[in-house]
């Protein structure tokens, strides 16, 4: 794992947009897995920053999203639908055919998971996955106790999940209790892995990830085994890192 603590939100995703722009200058037609949530908006306000700056290319990059709640219309605006086209996806040059995000309103749920995991195998796997952590450890909507070996399947979300998560939703009511998310199988399968932390609430998830045992319990701990891994912390989501030493860890400051 290679660790990058940044001074600030600002600094936390002013590199993993460089980092997601140095891939698709690699390889144009790159997979990227994309996530949704607070912590990448300011990430993807810089990658569009750089395609109008730099002319950065999405014209042959396909993207598949980690996750979408059941239930909710594309137009939704708590869908991820909704989010990725609202802040990525209609100030760049991307395909519409290349952006793939899991069906919520799926009749037959099940297929459709299959349907999305066959798609991901068709455009030879993810290249470069971004991911965000919960408050409880989790990658995609992986919640505690996942099964390691799951791939795109239905969740139910955690009860924490649904709390932090109300604060998008006009009540917690309305909060979706079940979603479609890659399963741990899925992205531990992308080739590269970008985890964004921001906040003193992701601290303790993240020293878990980090420093403890592989364990169902904390989901995020399983990317220990994963061979290329990059986490950006802000300062804040690394404030339990940076008295840690352990040396599987190559900790860098993205500040300095
Ligand atoms: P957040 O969510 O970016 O809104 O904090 C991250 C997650 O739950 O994975």
């Amino acid at each position: 794992m290679r660790i990058v603590i940044a001074k600030s939100y600002e600094d936390m995703s002013a590199n993993a947009a460089r980092m997601v722009a140095g891939q698709l200058y690699l390889k144009p037609n790159s997979v990227l897995g994309l996530a949704t949530g607070s912590t990448p908006l300011n990430m993807y306000q810089e990658l569009i920053k750089i395609h109008h700056e730099v002319s950065l290319d999405f014209s042959e990059v396909v993207t598949f999203n980690l996750d979408e709640y059941l239930g909710l219309k594309p137009e939704d605006e708590n869908s991820y639908h909704f989010y990725m086209f609202q802040n990525f996806f209609k100030h760049i040059n991307i395909q519409r055919n290349n952006i793939y995000i899991p069906n919520g309103l799926a009749q037959n749920i099940p297929a459709e998971c299959q349907d999305y995991e066959r798609k991901i195998q068709e455009q030879g796997g993810i290249d470069l996955q971004v991911l965000g952590i919960g408050v409880n450890g989790h990658i995609g909507f992986n919640e505690p106790d996942i099964n390691f070996e799951a791939v795109t399947h239905k969740v139910k979300l955690d009860e924490e999940t649904i709390n932090v998560n109300a604060r998008f939703f006009a009540n917690i009511e309305e909060v979706p209790r079940y979603a479609i998310s890659m399963g741990i199988k899925t992205i531990m399968n992308a080739k590269k892995i970008l985890l964004l932390a921001n906040g003193v609430s992701k601290a303790e998830a993240l020293y878990r990830t980090i420093y403890k045992g592989i364990t169902p319990e904390t989901p995020a701990s399983i990317l220990q085994l994963h061979p290329d891994v990059t986490i950006i912390a802000e300062e804040g989501a690394a404030k339990l890192l940076r008295s840690a030493t352990h040396d599987r860890t190559n900790l860098g400051f993205a500040s300095e």
